[in-house]
């Protein structure tokens, strides 16, 4: 199992990965096995879409013909972080790295590049940040190998899988599997990969971190990255014609016919008014998972439309179904899972379609016969080709870099409530939880 896992993680070192490298059974359980395409299918995917040039979004705009002075983390990047710089009023550092320090922006780049105002390797050298893994994250080797191999610019670190009492941070996968003495200044992060509808409650544990695919985590853990060259490009003209000899309307690959969102309803629904073929345990077609990478070439060749649907309608919950199976392929995700404006953030622009544009099913499908007959439109939603990367976001290089920094302590109230309250899903559509939220705020 640990040869299988390192194996992969060498193929896809991203740390989101860290969980996708599962075997899809493992990872996503009885939850959806066309959520899919392994990570090793997942990165030749991106690999195929050949991007080049780039910049940080938190920094000036840098040269993005020549890669080496793209930030490291991106694809031929070498540019490394300086230790970062101070206020002079203030004498704190200026970038924002928490939640609290800038709430509209997932902070990956600016944590990526931070290093601390002082820091000092020599003596980070002889004090290393012990990171305590108790059970999961298979890829996380013990020592200090990940941060070497991963070249993190901050990398005194080194992860154990003993000695709890020494640890300076304890990363728990899931659930909290300890329940000893906590040493009054050890740090406690909650890592989950699945949403709140599959994820435990956490009881009576005094969380500080959270590293999940939220962007109000404290480590944001996202399924991808978007990252745009220059965020002032967006769109460009492609020479490429991606309705060109397409014969099929929608495809949709599913294997869990009972998801909380009632997606089936939908695209049963949707397929009263335009062709949608369904794939998998839920439909009538089939193709064979060890097949799975020759069905989802189809998309490229025969279809138009994707239907890119979570199993569960929750916040910033937006899987490698969207990223991986709709925006690897030349074909047009329509998407339902998180929130309209969550997709906004975190997608190409006018990449995708989301259900909850249109009042109903029958809408859409009008929308669809719309780009159908009409090729320039149609091609118009694939122009953020070639703007920008799917970034590798280097979870542990990030960890270890935010250990280092001088934050006042934190921790959460009720992490259950923050991971599962009020607001976080729904289990009907976000059009209707915004109608209700509406109305009873005008009450
Ligand atoms: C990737 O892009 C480079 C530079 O534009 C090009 O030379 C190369 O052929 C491309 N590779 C693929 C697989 O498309
Ligand atoms: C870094 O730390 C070492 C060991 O504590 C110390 O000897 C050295 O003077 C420090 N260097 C700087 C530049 O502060
Ligand atoms: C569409 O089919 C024509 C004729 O077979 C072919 O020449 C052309 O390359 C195809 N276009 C695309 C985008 O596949
Ligand atoms: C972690 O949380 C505990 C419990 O709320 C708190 O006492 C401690 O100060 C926090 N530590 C850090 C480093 O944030």
């Amino acid at each position: 199992m640990l040869v299988l896992l390192s194996f992969l993680s060498f193929l896809n070192p991203a740390p989101h990965t860290l969980c996708m490298e599962l075997p899809a059974s493992m990872r996503f359980r009885q939850l959806d096995d066309w959520t899919i395409l392994r990570s090793r299918e997942a990165e030749s995917r991106l690999k195929a879409l050949n991007f080049t040039g780039t910049i940080n979004l938190a920094e000036r705009p840098v040269d993005s013909s020549d890669p080496s002075r793209r930030p490291w983390y991106m694809k031929g990047g070498r540019r490394m972080p300086f230790p970062a710089v101070k206020s002079r009023r203030t004498g704190r550092r200026l970038a924002k790295l928490w939640p609290d320090e800038d709430a509209n922006d997932d902070r990956v780049t600016n944590q990526l590049m931070f290093m601390p105002p002082e820091y000092n390797r020599t003596y980070a050298e002889s004090h290393l940040k012990k990171i305590m893994i108790p059970h999961g994250m298979g890829e996380a080797l013990t020592g200090r190998d990940v941060f070497f191999n991963q070249k993190c610019p901050v990398n005194t670190c080194v992860i154990t899988r003993d000695n709890m009492e020494n640890a300076d941070l304890v990363v728990f996968q899931d659930y909290i599997s300890h329940v000893g003495h906590r040493p009054p200044n050890q740090i406690w992060m909650i890592y989950f990969l699945e949403c709140p509808y599959h994820t435990q409650n956490i009881k009576n544990a005094a969380i500080n971190w959270t590293g999940t695919y939220r962007k109000d985590s404290d480590i944001v853990a996202p399924y991808e990255r978007w990252q745009y060259y220059d965020p002032s490009v967006t769109q460009i003209n492609q020479h490429f014609n991606y309705a060109a000899n397409k014969t099929k309307k929608v495809a949709w690959f599913v294997s869990n016919c009972h998801a909380r969102n009632q997606r089936m309803r939908y695209a049963k629904e949707l397929g009263k008014h335009i062709q949608v073929d369904i794939y998998g345990a839920c439909g009538p077609l089939h193709c064979p998972r060890s097949q799975a990478q020759t069905c989802f070439d189809m998309l490229d060749v025969d279809y138009k439309f994707y239907l890119a649907f979570e199993n569960s309608n929750c916040k910033d919950y937006i899987t490698e179904k969207f990223f991986v199976n709709g925006l690897g392929h030349n074909v047009l995700p329509i998407v339902m899972g998180a929130h309209p404006t969550d997709y906004a953030r975190s997608a190409p622009y006018r990449s995708y379609i989301h259900v909850d544009e249109f009042e109903s099913p029958k809408e859409l499908a009008e929308y669809l016969y719309r780009l159908d007959n009409d090729d320039e439109l149609y091609n118009s939603y694939f122009k953020w080709k070639g703007t920008g990367e799917f970034i590798n976001t280097y979870f542990f290089c990030r960890v270890c870099a935010m250990l280092h920094d001088d934050r006042p302590p934190k921790s959460y109230n009720d992490v259950n409530d923050w991971w599962r309250g009020n607001g976080v899903c729904t289990s009907g559509s976000w059009r209707e939880h915004d109608a209700v939220a509406m109305s009873s705020r005008n009450v």
